[in-house]
């Protein structure tokens, strides 16, 4: 007996899949109220179950978990980490192979782009003053995407949670039907103080580390954390914040000589590194013209220098690119 059932794929189209693995369960009941299933029933059976498992690929109701399952799929949040292709999770790496279509963050570095065919790639733009409207840019070529049965990849600076919208696109994605898979990636927060040879937390130094940003939702500074000599305070998106930063601290009690450091650009072939302290790191930066994406580091750990030990080795053995100028001032 044949059985037609209608799925919906991941594009919205409607599927039909047919299959013989079902038959009227009366009928079974019945045969075996009187305790025997003929031969013709036995094959009847064996087939049903033939054709759904190896003509079909599987029964109708594999095959609509697995459509379903597909749909769940076809938007993936991959978290980029911080541009050294290097650094990219085995997962991420697969997803970005894999993709029909990359839709990425315009802070990505060049190193990691480069994975990606042009044909395949939008890299979204978010003018300062107008980040909304480049967001629901990015989101609709995503949709678009989508609804053409692609698999698409939105990929994001970092950690693709932290500091970024993308609870916003997950929720997007969600009210429109599609199930997004979210894929970790290195936080600058946490890597980029590393590939300095910094040490946010260290024994006898720090015990603490407390993640914030430059910027609030109306562009006003943070709060502040308050003055604590075994805190380490990593500030992103702060660079043009750096003066009324340091400013505020010194005048909620932070000593004038408490360490920061800026890690610019951090694991990509073009990182700097500065050091310095709450009084002077403003001329630092501006001498040395600092700009964004950058890290900012502030609390003793800020001095401590493992570089050594870390990403730079790395860095230099890579082959490709040329090698990034560290600076220590
Ligand atoms: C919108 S936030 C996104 C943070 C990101 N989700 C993460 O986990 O790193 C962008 C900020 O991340 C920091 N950032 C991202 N990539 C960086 C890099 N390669 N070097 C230094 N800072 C970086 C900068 O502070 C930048 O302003």
């Amino acid at each position: 007996m044949m059985m037609v059932s209608k799925v919906e794929n991941d594009v919205g189209n409607s599927k039909y899949i047919k299959s013989a693995f079902y038959f009227p369960l009366a009928f079974l009941f019945s045969a075996n109220m009187f305790g025997f299933l003929s031969v013709q029933m036995c094959m009847f059976v064996l087939l049903g179950v033939m054709y759904g498992l190896f003509i079909n690929g599987s029964t109708p109701v594999d095959e609509t978990q697995r459509l379903h399952d597909k749909k769940r799929s076809s938007i993936v949040l991959v978290g980029a980490g911080l541009g050294d292709p290097d650094l990219l999770t085995v997962l991420a790496l697969k997803h970005l192979k894999n993709a029909d279509f990359v839709v990425s963050d315009m802070l990505v570095s060049r190193e990691i782009l480069r994975l990606v065919d042009k044909d395949r790639l939008f890299v979204a733009n978010k003018p300062k003053g107008k980040a909304q409207e480049g967001q629901n840019e990015l989101m609709q070529v995503c949709l678009k995407a989508l609804k053409q049965g692609k698999t698409v990849v939105r990929l994001k600076i970092g950690d693709p949670y932290l500091y970024s919208r993308a609870t916003e696109e997950v929720r997007f994605f969600e009210a429109r039907g599609y199930k997004p898979l979210v894929v970790p990636g290195l936080s600058s927060a946490l890597t980029g103080p590393l590939s300095a040879g910094i040490p946010l937390t260290s024994r006898g130094v720090a015990d603490e580390v407390v993640i914030s940003t430059g910027m609030v939702m109306k562009g006003s500074l943070s709060r502040l954390p308050e003055y604590h000599t075994k805190r380490t305070i990593v500030y992103l998106m702060a660079v043009g914040k750096l003066p009324s930063l340091s400013r505020n601290m010194v005048l909620r009690g932070y000593p004038r000589d408490f360490p920061v450091a800026i890690i610019e650009r951090a694991t990509t072939t073009k990182e700097r590194v500065f050091r310095g302290t709450l009084e002077n790191i403003v001329r630092i930066a501006k001498i040395n013209g600092v700009v964004s994406p950058a890290v900012i580091v502030i609390g003793k750990t800020a001095s401590l220098d493992m570089k050594l030990a870390t990403l730079e080795y790395s860095r230099n053995t890579r082959d490709h690119g040329e090698h990034g100028d560290t600076m220590i001032v």
